[in-house]
């Protein structure tokens, strides 16, 4: 029998890590950088979590969700998205009588049962950055200010901000009517889970990815004609801040988002070339005013956004944009015989005390090949350390770019090679 990752979950090997790693460093930079603190929050939630906070009617609850009960009889799902999750820690930990805003940001594996294609996996890793507490459109602004230089630090070009606003719960219904009314003229159109959205949740007709239904979303009445006048100076004054900032956006009057919590700001950052577009979406985000509410909490404004890792590392590698090779080794540490592969050992914890990088191959006997390995690693020095040097006290410095050789004290070496390769 052989045994495979589950469909659509992969291994990640150093070559990803490496950029995970880098990302993730980028991301603590930022997130100092605009005062944002680190929340982790646990791999499982109770169902009901989502099904309140990301929605009922969307596809994420409906379709792509783990769930399982527990021996216990709880109801648990794999976090299929971040926000949920931040914004029941945000009330459970106390945070609401924090000072406004809290800034908060986290890192870590999420779970859609979706069918694996490119950039789509059914497990996958995002960062997310989300500020609760404060109304005021800069924070819209500095939200989506904080992903693109993100992924500018990390060699992104031709990044576009799509932009768009959804509403609040007083103009929100006008515009539905509007659309439901336009949508019903045109539902034959529609595809089969479509004409269920009609009845359920009309605003994820908009992001339908059937081509027809993409057809009949694309000369609705645009949500932006009806926002109510908050709505419409809110998005005004994001606009003014977005241009101050000289960000590239552009308005996109069908962007709904996929998730039910948002209102007023939503926007996705992607890369405007064939492989970006290939990915899909990098950054996802807008305003959700009314979730900590909903989930219990007290009426607290909020805005966040969350970027794709697996989709950026794979727009980053054939760039191989800003990661750079593993430090190697410095020196090679070569032994001949039992006695001084004994000592070797030991050796060898005193150079990587001394903070010396060290290859070896301990499970190689003959110099000659430890010798052609040292060659292959490209180390300037190798020290070896035959059955005679042990029992002087002493060990061979070999410069591998010219032969030369000398023999010294183990000590005087250690000092040596840390003055030579530090
Ligand atoms: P989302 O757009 O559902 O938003 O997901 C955020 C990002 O995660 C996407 O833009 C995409 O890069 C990545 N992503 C989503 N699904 C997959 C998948 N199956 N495979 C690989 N990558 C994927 C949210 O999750 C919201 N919580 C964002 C947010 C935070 N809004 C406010 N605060």
């Amino acid at each position: 029998m052989k045994f495979q990752t589950p469909t659509g979950m992969r291994d990640l090997l150093e070559g990803d890590l490496r950029y995970f790693q880098k990302i993730e460093k980028v991301c603590r930079d930022m997130a100092d950088f605009y005062g944002f603190q680190r929340i982790e929050t646990p791999i499982l939630e109770t169902t009901q979590l989502f099904e309140k906070g990301t929605g009922l009617t969307t596809d994420i609850v409906q379709r792509q969700m783990f769930s399982f009960r527990t021996r216990g009889g709880d109801q648990l799902t794999l976090k299929p998205e971040g926000t949920p999750g931040i914004v029941r820690a945000y009330i459970q930990q106390g945070m609401q009588s924090l000072p406004k805003p809290v800034k908060l940001w986290h890192l870590g594996p999420f779970f859609r049962y979706e069918r694996p294609q490119a950039g789509r996996y059914r497990q996958f890793h995002s960062f997310g950055f989300e500020s609760l507490g404060v109304t005021a459109p800069v924070v819209d602004a500095q939200i989506i200010q904080i992903f693109y230089n993100i992924l500018k630090t990390l060699g992104f070009r031709n990044l576009i901000i799509e932009l768009n606003s959804i509403g609040d719960h007083q103009c929100r219904p006008y515009f539905k009517k509007a659309l439901v009314s336009y949508l019903r003229s045109r539902r034959a159109s529609l595809c089969i889970d479509c004409k269920r959205r009609l009845r359920e949740n009309p605003l994820r007709i908009l992001d339908c990815k059937q081509e027809k239904c993409q057809r009949v979303a694309r000369a609705s009445p645009p949500v932006l004609d009806h926002l109510c006048k908050e709505c419409h100076n809110h998005f005004k004054n994001v606009l003014e801040f977005l241009e101050e900032l000289e960000l590239p956006y552009s308005l996109n009057p069908y962007l709904v988002r996929g998730l039910d919590y948002y209102t007023k700001t939503v926007f996705e950052i992607f890369e405007d070339t064939k492989e970006g577009r290939e990915q899909g979406t990098l950054v996802g985000g807008g305003r959700y005013d009314g979730l900590v509410k909903m989930l219990g909490g007290k009426e607290t404004p909020a805005c966040g956004g969350a970027c794709g890792i697996e989709r950026m590392v794979n727009l980053m590698k054939p760039k191989s944009a800003g990661v750079g090779k593993v430090a190697g080794a410095e020196i090679f540490l070569a032994q001949i015989g039992q006695l001084p592969k004994r000592k070797a050992l030991k050796l060898l914890e005193e150079l990587r005390k001394a903070k010396i990088k060290v290859a070896t191959a301990f499970e190689k006997d003959s110099l000659s090949s430890q010798l052609r390995l040292a060659d292959r690693l490209k180390v300037s020095y190798s020290l070896i350390l035959g059955q005679k040097e042990v029992l002087d006290g002493k060990i061979i410095i070999r410069e591998m770019a010219t032969g030369r050789q000398k023999t010294v004290d183990v000590k005087r070496a250690i000092r040596e090679m840390k003055k030579k390769v530090t």
